[in-house]
Formats: C-alpha cells, sequence, structure tokens
C-alpha cells in the first residue's frame, strides 16, 4: 500500500497500555470484528506501528491488521556475542517487517553516522525487513540507499517542535528526493505531524507517506489523521 502512516512510538507506554491502545485503534480505525460486507474492504493507508522492541512479537501476534516496525537494529547481522544487540534476522523471526533507520534522536544521542545507518539497512534488506532510513537536510545521501528502502525526510527543527516546514520548503525537498530515487521508494515526511497541519502535508504531491511522533501516542489524533491521509 502505497501511503502510510508510521507511528514512531519512541520510548513510550508500557506493554499493557500498547495492548490497549492497538485493540482500540483496531476496532475504530479496522473496524475489527469486520462485518460480512467489509471483508476485502480497502483501507486508505497502512498503519505502521515502531514499538518498543521488547512488545513488538505480541503485538505482531495478537493484531494482524497492523503493521510493526522496530525502531533500531543491529549492523551485525544474524546471530552472535553481541550482548544487548538485536539483529535483523531476529526482528524478521518475530514477523516485524519495518525498521525505522537513523532517527534524528540516534543519531544526535548515540552517535550514530552515515555509514552505521547503511550498514543496519543493508543487514535489514538481507533479512527481509523494509529499512525506513531517516535523513535530516542532507537528503543527497538517498542515493547511497536500496531502492527497496522507505526514505524519510525529518528536519531536526521540526521534531518534537510543533514547527512544520512550510509547504514550498517541502515541494521543493521532495520534489528534488522524487528525482534522486527510483519511482518506486515510498517518500516519507515526518516532524510535527497533526491532525491541524495535516493537509499542508497532503497538499504536497510527492509526499507518499508521513511519520508521526507526539501525535501518534493519542488515539484520537491518531485516528483522525489516519481516516484523512
Ligand atoms: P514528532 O516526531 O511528530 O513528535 O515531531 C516525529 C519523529 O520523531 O519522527
Amino acid at each position: 500500500m502505497n501511503r502510510k502512516v508510521i507511528a514512531n512510538w519512541k520510548m513510550n507506554f508500557s506493554l499493557s497500555e500498547a495492548i490497549d491502545f492497538c485493540r482500540i485503534i483496531t476496532e475504530r480505525y479496522y473496524k475489527l470484528p469486520l462485518a460480512m460486507d467489509q471483508i476485502g474492504y480497502n483501507f486508505s493507508s497502512e498503519l505502521i506501528i515502531a514499538a518498543p522492541s521488547p512488545y513488538l512479537a505480541y503485538l505482531v501476534y495478537l493484531y494482524p491488521h497492523i503493521s510493526f516496525a522496530a525502531q533500531d537494529v543491529s549492523d551485525h547481522e544474524t546471530y552472535g556475542a553481541f550482548t544487548g544487540e538485536i539483529s535483523a534476522k531476529q526482528l524478521h523471526s518475530c514477523g516485524v517487517n519495518y525498521c525505522i533507520i537513523g532517527h534524528m534522536e540516534r543519531r544526535l544521542n548515540f552517535g550514530e553516522d552515515n555509514a552505521l545507518v547503511k550498514r543496519k539497512s543493508d543487514a535489514c534488506i538481507n533479512a527481509g525487513i523494509t529499512p525506513i532510513i531517516c535523513l535530516g537536510d542532507d537528503v543527497s545521501q538517498a542515493l547511497r540507499f536500496d531502492e527497496k528502502c522507505i526514505i524519510a525526510y525529518e528536519p531536526k527543527e521540526s521534531i518534537g517542535t510543533g514547527v512544520i516546514s512550510g509547504s514550498s520548503k517541502l515541494e521543493e525537498v521532495f520534489g528534488g528526493l522524487k528525482s534522486m530515487v527510483a519511482k518506486t521508494v515510498n517518500l516519507v515526511y515526518g516532524g510535527s505531524v497533526n491532525s491541524s497541519n495535516l493537509l499542508v502535508v497532503k497538499s504536497v504531491g510527492s509526499i507518499d507517506s508521513i511519520m508521526l511522533g507526539g501525535a501518534s501516542l493519542k488515539i484520537d489524533e491518531l485516528e483522525k489523521i489516519l481516516n484523512n491521509w
């Protein structure tokens, strides 16, 4: 599905809160259990929840209509003596289909650089997971990534600040990105998106998908965004 809403929960919610949230959004957005005449109904957007790693296997098992992402992954492939790391192969074995890589918070707080982001992305692709690569203003980095990746533009000044980039800046950045990557690459905008400014982002034709931080923690807000994206 081309239009995606990526809910980046970051380090929020206990397991029981996460389960309740997924149950309520399943009832409201997917309207489950489905009535017979709704079976086969096409939802406008794919919901991808990037939940804390320890919850993923359980949430995948409980909520098959929702797609799940990890928020990070090891650059070491498969298995081995890397205490505390989680490999892409392990995430895949839990039914996880996506992984956010190189989020600005990881670049700023954990020193992740472009070389590490590329290794993590390759590890995901080799394990059958679609990487969601987060880029800041240096969008030319998109050229380094496989066409199986999703590319997210998340300007530092918009993450968690309530300040969204203007539509002319978004047109310029995403127009540039579109001309740089394969036609099939899904392009994401992230940074302070909420139900009030959603239309600004939606007006930019080359943006396929959105990533939400704060807005993804409020059920009413997420439901509104899902129904209007
Ligand atoms: P925000 O976060 O929506 O709270 O600005 C976005 C993100 O970190 O991806």
